[in-house]
């Protein structure tokens, strides 16, 4: 077993949905300036929804359409920048609400790029002798990250989970092509969010503890545009592959304009960049299987497709992966 597959996707979102005029109504912005500048027309907000909550979801829906039971998963990743707790691990609560009882639950954290690097860890973790199955979860509640009063960030984020079911699989029928992942820890100050904790009475500096986005716009748009294409470049030669070979690009939703640039820099044409970031906003980690999940079912990603998922966001973190649906 040296390759993984992707069995099922699922996705699911808060019910709530707000849009840019009633953003518009809590601060001073518009559905104009939201619309121009990163092509989000509404999202989806938690009420009573938690990233726990949504992630359970996905997790009982790919159970429900591969028929496999709790006891067959073995293996448990969310990847999330916002979860309920420190601890418990938001996969540990899933695995406790499914009743997955053999699997081992663990969260990983890359901002944006969770979903890719949540894939690399489970192709390592996965390869093993015996058949293994693996659930991967993307799963944000960013909402409660947002100044509600901060125009420059409230308007950008969403709420949303979306995951994939995988197995191992010999070489020659698995999905992975190939990956490029890259971490730039000294940029990681353009873009921070939750500082955890409380002031502790030993503490001299005690009012660091904003858990707010905090972010450098330009100085991320920057990252994105340039790091992202490079990436996907580098994931491309390591495969022997050109952009001609891949049917669809499925990257991070952070805003239509920066995946607008990327193609354009890579000289591909829109129609291989589907977006959907009107209807969500940015999830982070639960962009792309959101995203994925969407294709999937309404059958734009067809088995033996070739996929690139391409993530970047906080730490900074950038991951591209290459694989065959
Ligand atoms: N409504 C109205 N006006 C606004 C708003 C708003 N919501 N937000 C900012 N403005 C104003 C600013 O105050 C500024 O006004 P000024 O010129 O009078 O000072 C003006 O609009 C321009 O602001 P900029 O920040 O320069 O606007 P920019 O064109 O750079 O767009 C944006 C901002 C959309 C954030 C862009 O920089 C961007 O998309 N950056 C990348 C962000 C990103 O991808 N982040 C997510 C990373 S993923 C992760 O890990 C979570």
């Amino acid at each position: 077993f040296e390759n993984f597959k992707i069995l099922a996707t699922a996705s699911q979102v808060p019910t709530r949905v707000v849009d840019n005029d009633e953003l518009s109504t809590m601060m001073d912005t518009s559905d104009d300036w939201i619309v121009q500048r990163t092509g989000i027309r509404r999202r989806h907000i938690a009420v009573d929804e938690t990233t726990s909550s949504l992630c359970t979801s996905v997790a009982k829906q790919l159970l429900e359409k591969t028929g496999l039971k709790p006891s067959e998963i073995d293996l448990i990743i969310v990847a999330t920048m916002s979860p309920d707790y420190l601890t418990p691990s938001v996969s540990a609560m899933v695995q406790g609400n499914l009743g997955a009882d053999h699997a081992v639950a663990m969260d990983i954290d890359a901002a944006c790029s969770g979903f890719v690097y949540g894939l690399n860890m489970v192709k390592q973790l996965l390869i093993a002798e015996t058949p293994k199955n693996a659930i991967l979860i993307g799963g944000e509640m960013l909402s409660k990250l947002i100044d509600w009063q901060d125009r420059s960030t409230a308007v950008l984020f969403g709420d949303g989970a979306g995951g994939v079911l995988l197995k191992n699989t010999p070489k020659a029928e698995g999905a992975f092509i190939s990956e490029n992942l890259k971490t730039l820890g000294k940029l990681g100050r353009y873009l921070t969010a939750g500082k955890t904790g409380a002031p502790t009475p030993f503490m001299e500096k005690k009012d660091e503890f904003s858990p707010f986005f905090q972010m450098n716009g330009r100085r991320v748009y920057r990252f994105a545009v340039n790091n992202v294409p490079e990436s996907i470049n580098q994931a491309l030669a390591e495969a022997s592959l050109t952009t001609d070979d891949i049917d669809h690009f499925v990257l991070h939703q952070a805003n239509s304009r920066i995946v607008e640039k990327i193609a354009e820099t890579l000289g591909v044409s829109m129609d291989k960049f589907p977006i959907n970031i009107d209807e969500y906003g940015n999830t982070a980690a639960a962009s792309e299987p959101i995203l994925l999940d969407q294709l999937v079912t309404n059958g734009t990603i067809k088995r033996g497709d070739v996929v690139l998922l391409s993530g970047f966001g906080g730490g900074l973190t950038v991951g591209t992966m290459i694989l065959k649906y």
